[in-house]
């Protein structure tokens, strides 16, 4: 009798925990994008602040279950760590690596040197006018050296330098470029292999699907790895539209870089269903849809056609990654669930988009659904 009861305590216990909780339900239910594509390349997502602090547990609970790499959304950017001459500030980005490590994860180090997102002393002196190259190459050399020499042995790879290359393939005219020329280049991987020899250093940027951008980059490449300077990988951003890129474009990138003996990223995925606002005039809106209800179609909700339309773009997308997994070793999503997508401030703030696989309640989308079929 006792040990009925026992039972029946324990069948209790046991279905109140697992039967009766429709989210552990639904979480234990999910495929799991890292076991999916365990054999072909990591998958990541961007992490934010609000999830490295804890306040959104079901976005890191998905973090923990999907992914076995991340990025810090912003926490490794130059702005918030090294605010002030000699003032560094790593509390977020600490935690960013110590829950990387805790988890077992891939940990990138995004960036270290980028036009956006960094104080104004760095380039400047205190009358306003530019630094000159001495100054600006020390400052580049005592950033490099703290926040990637912090980290060595903790973060696995770094974005070294972001965004340096046109739409034309010339080099873009960042302050970096015009007080430093172009020997800013060499000398911030130089720095990062010195300061993180066992980190690997990587080229990020976005549009490297577009010929003269892909050229451009192979120039740039070259021209670093001809004077002996460590490059181990490139990172496409991937942020992309329901119609843009063309993939036969991205598999000619794809192939252009890999022939520069690096590895291949896929480092900041997400997919708009949102007209851009350069294409603000009616007859340029995305879809027949946007045409009529403006330029923040889908506050109320994504019609189905386009729900659909945003599945079989991402089962696209997976089909051409997966048919160079001998080249891609990872795809990171710029975000895990739609709500705290930078999208929907970007390039136009306060709208609703839908770019990732998981909703604003972090549940899997049908997109979701469409990526895990892929290699089924
Ligand atoms: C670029 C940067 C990222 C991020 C996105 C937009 O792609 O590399 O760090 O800022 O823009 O959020």
């Amino acid at each position: 009798m006792q040990i009925q009861k026992s039972y029946l305590l324990l069948a209790i216990l046991l279905f109140s925990i697992v039967g009766c909780n429709p989210k552990t339900k639904q979480a234990e239910q999910n495929p799991s994008l890292k076991k999916i594509f365990k054999d072909d390349f990591k998958v990541g997502a961007a992490i934010n602040s609000q999830q490295l602090y804890g306040n959104e547990p079901e976005a890191v609970k998905l973090i923990k279950e999907q992914f076995n790499a991340i990025s810090p959304e912003n926490v490794l950017k130059w702005e918030p760590v090294n605010p002030r001459p000699d003032s560094f500030d790593f509390e977020s980005s600490d935690r960013y690596v110590a829950f990387g490590k805790a988890n077992k994860m891939f940990i990138l180090g995004h960036n270290l040197i980028w036009h956006k997102q960094i104080p104004s002393w760095v380039f400047h002196n205190n009358d306003g006018s530019l630094a000159d190259a001495k100054q600006l190459k020390q400052r580049m050399r005592n950033h490099i050296f703290k926040v990637a020499g912090r980290y060595q042995g903790r973060i696995d790879a770094w974005d070294v330098v972001n965004e340096a290359v046109n739409a034309d393939g010339s080099l873009r005219q960042t302050n970096w470029l015009k007080i430093m020329g172009k020997e800013y280049l060499p000398l911030a991987f130089q720095y990062a292999d010195s300061a993180a020899p066992d980190a690997e250093l990587y080229y990020n940027d976005f549009d490297l699907y577009k010929p003269a951008k892909r050229q451009g980059v192979v120039r740039l490449i070259k021209n670093l790895q001809d004077q002996g300077v460590r490059v181990d990988g490139i990172g496409m951003q991937g942020h992309w539209g329901l119609n843009v890129p063309d993939l036969q474009q991205v598999q000619k990138s794809i192939d252009a870089f890999s022939d520069l003996g690096v590895k291949i990223m896929i480092s900041e995925l997400d997919i708009t269903v949102l007209p851009r606002t350069k294409d603000m005039n009616a007859a340029n809106l995305a879809t027949g849809y946007s045409m009529v209800h403006g330029l923040d179609p889908y506050k109320n909700g994504l019609p189905d056609s386009i729900q659909t339309r945003l599945a079989n773009r991402y089962a696209a997308i997976f089909k051409l990654f997966h048919k160079n997994r001998d080249k891609i070793s990872r795809v990171t999503f710029w975000g895990v669930n739609n709500k705290d997508s930078w999208l929907n401030n970007w390039p136009k703030s306060g709208r609703t988009d839908y770019p990732l696989l998981f909703d604003r309640n972090n549940q899997p989308k049908a997109a979701f659904d469409s990526v895990v079929k892929v290699v089924e």
